[in-house]
Formats: C-alpha cells, sequence, structure tokens
C-alpha cells in the first residue's frame, strides 16, 4: 500500500490523505506520560515477535512525522498494539497521545530487530529485562506461543520509577494464563517479577542490582544464571541497556545478531538519553 485516501470514523469527514494509512481501533491512557493503542493490521504485513516499525503522524506541513515502534502485539493478532511515551514536547508524541478511535496513524510495513528468537542460540530459560516502555517487545514475545515452545521458562523482570507505570504489563501478564488463545501454552512457565525503584512496592530495585545480589534468583527459586540454559533480551535506556550488558557478560553470556545467533541480545527502548 502506498497511498489511501483516509476517513474519519468521527462524522465520516474526509481526512487528509495519509501513506500507509492505518485506522485506530482503541486506545488506553495508562498514566499522564504512558498510553496503548491498537491499530488496524495491514493484510500484507508479516513480522516476528520482538520486531519494530516506523509509525507517525502528518506534521503541520503535510510531511510524515515518523518514529520507530515495536510492535506489543503477538505476530498471530490480527491487528497491532503499540505502547507508547508522552513526552510533553515530543515532535510525535506530543501528538500521537491525542489520537481517538477513528483516526489514522501513518504506518511504514517493514519490520526489523534484534529482539527476536531466531538471535538466539536455543536454552531451556529466557530472561526478558526491560524498563519502562522497554517492555513492549516482550508484551508481543510474551504472547507468542513459539517462546514457549522453545523455552521451559520464561521470566520477565520489568522496572520502573513508580508501580503505576508497571500497570500495563501488570495487566497484560495477569491476563495471559486465562487468555482462550494462549493460556494453556503459557501455563505456569512465564514467571513475572516487576519492582520499583523511586515507590514502595512488593519488590524494588534495579534490575542489575537484583541480578547481581542473586536476590531475582531467590525470591523466584531459580538457579542463577548460566550460560548452558539462559538466554537473555535487553530492552531499556541506554544507560541500562549498557549495565545490564556487564551483568549478562559476567555471567557468561555473549550478545548475539539475527547473523550470529548467541546467548543475549539488545535493542534501545529509545534513543537520545544524553549518553
Ligand atoms: P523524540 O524527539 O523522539 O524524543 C524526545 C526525547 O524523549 C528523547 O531524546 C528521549 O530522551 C525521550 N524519550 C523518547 N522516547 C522515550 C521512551 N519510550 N521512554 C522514555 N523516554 C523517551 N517509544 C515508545 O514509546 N514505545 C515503543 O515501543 C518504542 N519503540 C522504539 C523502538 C526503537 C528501536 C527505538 C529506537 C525507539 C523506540 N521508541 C519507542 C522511541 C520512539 O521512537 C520515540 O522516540 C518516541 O515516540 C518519542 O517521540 P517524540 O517525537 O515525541 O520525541
Ligand atoms: P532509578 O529510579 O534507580 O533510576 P527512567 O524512568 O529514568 O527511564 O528509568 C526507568 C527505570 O529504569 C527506573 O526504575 C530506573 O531506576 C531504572 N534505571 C535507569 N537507569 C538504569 C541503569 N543504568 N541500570 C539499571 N536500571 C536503571
Amino acid at each position: 500500500m502506498t497511498e489511501q485516501s483516509a476517513m474519519s470514523h468521527r462524522g465520516a469527514k474526509p481526512v487528509r490523505t495519509l501513506p500507509d494509512a492505518q485506522t485506530v481501533l482503541s486506545v488506553r491512557h495508562w498514566t499522564d506520560r504512558l498510553f496503548s493503542f491498537r491499530v488496524t493490521r495491514p493484510r500484507s504485513l508479516r513480522f516476528r515477535s520482538g520486531e519494530f516499525v516506523m509509525i507517525g503522524l502528518l506534521d503541520d506541513n503535510g510531511k510524515p512525522l515518523l518514529r520507530a515502534y515495536s510492535i506489543a502485539s503477538p505476530s498471530w493478532d490480527e491487528e497491532l498494539e503499540f505502547y507508547s511515551i508522552k513526552v510533553p514536547d515530543g515532535p510525535l508524541t506530543s501528538r500521537l497521545q491525542h489520537i481517538a478511535a477513528g483516526d489514522q496513524i501513518i504506518l511504514r510495513p517493514k519490520p526489523v530487530g534484534t529482539l527476536v528468537l531466531d538471535a538466539l542460540l536455543p536454552g531451556k530459560r529466557i530472561w526478558f529485562l526491560a524498563t519502562g516502555t522497554g517492555i513492549a517487545p516482550f508484551a508481543s514475545l510474551m504472547r507468542d506461543p513459539e517462546t514457549y515452545e522453545k523455552y521451559d521458562q520464561v521470566i520477565m523482570m520489568h522496572t520502573c520509577r513508580t508501580a503505576a507505570e508497571l500497570e500495563y504489563g501488570r495487566e497484560l501478564v495477569e491476563g495471559l494464563k486465562d487468555d482462550p488463545l494462549i493460556g494453556e501454552v503459557v501455563g505456569d512457565k512465564l514467571k513475572y517479577y516487576p519492582t520499583t525503584t523511586r515507590e514502595e512496592s512488593a519488590h524494588m530495585g534495579r534490575i542489575t542490582d537484583n541480578l547481581t545480589s542473586g536476590k531475582v534468583f531467590a525470591d523466584l527459586g531459580l538457579a542463577p544464571m548460566d550460560k548452558a540454559t539462559d538466554r537473555a533480551m535487553v530492552c531499556g535506556s541506554l544507560a541500562f541497556n549498557v549495565d545490564v550488558k556487564a551483568v549478562l557478560e559476567g555471567f557468561g553470556l555473549r550478545e548475539g545478531a539475527n547473523s550470529d545467533p548467541r546467548e543475549y541480545v539488545v535493542e534501545k527502548a529509545f534513543v537520545g538519553d544524553g549518553i
């Protein structure tokens, strides 16, 4: 699809012509800084769970304003889900945060990314390590049956400053066991370890600290990480990614890629945090 004329669902007024237009189906605001939304999926779009695409809106001059976004829905889903930050003066998200059902967004259907199961050597346990909106690719992978076919245990560690920022992930994980489509596949293979760093909650602390101190292994009753059995995927700020990589290397894991599968892979949840 290249050009598509778009009709607004609200009042059926013709709206601007968007290249690669998709229709917003629903929007949910989680905090004043976070929201998620679902859009129609182009019939031709094939992607691997964990990949990202470019999405956006037209700017005031009618030029596409695009940013990278992880697809948060699994590859089998008929719709596409995204989980987004609201940057107050952000060129895209200062506008995107106002979308409503019936609106249109641009979606460039060229999925790419390193957080794919193919980029890892076979193993027994897989660790998903995320801060903030970095949980988005794992929202996809946690809902993909292939994850559970390839691994005996799936451990989702997600850390945010406050409990409210964990809510999108918490609701998703809690709904999985009863999910009519993949609940049985997930069974008790998925272990969830959410932590906060700037607000009291059941589990606290940075992912790096909880791995190096061994707290997460003790709390979940798991053996420490071992290169022979453990695989990891990392998605957070650059500073987080750098620090987690050092921790994983300390356990003997090596960074892999699509073309060179190894024990862990990393992707930035966003760029430009000054490092
Ligand atoms: P920008 O000018 O793009 O960013 C302004 C500043 O806001 C940045 O310098 C940074 O300091 C901060 N910032 C941007 N994004 C975030 C974020 N997600 N969390 C915390 N601070 C941030 N964003 C998402 O919300 N959801 C995703 O699934 C997602 N996936 C991404 C995948 C990849 C591979 C990359 C590189 C980025 C991804 N991003 C994601 C970030 C996204 O591309 C945009 O940066 C974000 O939507 C803000 O756009 P903006 O134009 O409003 O501000
Ligand atoms: P902390 O509150 O101790 O900085 P942010 O909101 O700044 O993007 O951070 C999201 C979460 O990631 C916070 O809980 C933060 O913890 C944590 N974090 C930030 N930087 C690192 C890092 N270098 N290593 C581990 N955790 C980090």
